[in-house]
């Protein structure tokens, strides 16, 4: 069966998130790639007597998108992280776009930052809606429970306390959120939104 591969990233140093953090949720993203491909390889197996294994392969259809979504949002969180700090370029079409849906730049970030600090486990997303073509931004719990159908990934920003807990304590996840802002390459973010809308 066709084996999904963990991709390999390049993660400068980074302002508050220590390279031990970025090391241990690098093994915890292959895990994901692990699982993905773990669960298709039991569903393949059970399909073999798919009427008798119905109750173990509905469950283990219910646990794909938890580990597939783990896997993909983890590339979009890790990708925005290589090649260093990188403003957004003014007049891009995305500043631009992000400026129709919130009126300025600045009040999306700060509504942005908001939604990171939802309670709880998951992620902050920035995604773009094909049909409407438009921007939307959500919570994502854990890896799947809220992930916005027919939508890219734009931005991604993972909430799960294994991303800054070790270097910010509990209570330091209002920084965390506002390192990721200081070490993020906007360009990255900037292609991203342009590979949704071409
Ligand atoms: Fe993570």
């Amino acid at each position: 069966m066709q084996q999904f591969t963990a991709k390999r990233f390049s993660i400068p140093a980074l302002k508050g998130i220590s390279a031990k953090t970025i090391e241990e949720h690098l093994k915890l993203y292959e895990g994901y790639v692990k699982n993905a491909n773990g669960v298709l390889d039991m569903l393949g197996k059970y399909s073999a007597d798919p009427v008798a294994n119905a109750y173990v392969m509905g469950e283990l259809g219910r646990r794909f998108s938890f580990e597939y979504n783990g896997m993909r949002n983890h590339e979009v969180y890790f990708s925005s992280l290589e090649g260093g700090t990188t403003p957004l370029p003014e007049g891009s079409a995305f500043k631009k776009a992000i400026e129709g849906e919130a009126g300025s730049f600045e009040a999306w970030l700060v509504a942005f930052k908001s939604l990171a600090l939802t309670r709880g486990i998951g992620w902050a997303v920035l995604w773009y809606d094909r049909k409407d073509k438009r921007l939307l931004a959500s919570w994502v719990d854990e890896q799947h429970l809220g992930e916005l159908n027919g939508c890219d990934m734009i931005l991604a920003l993972d909430m799960w306390e294994h991303s800054y807990v070790a270097d910010y304590a509990p209570s330091g996840k209002k920084q965390y959120v506002e390192d990721f802002f200081a070490n993020l390459n906007w360009e990255v973010i900037e292609e991203n939104y342009a590979r949704a809308t071409r």
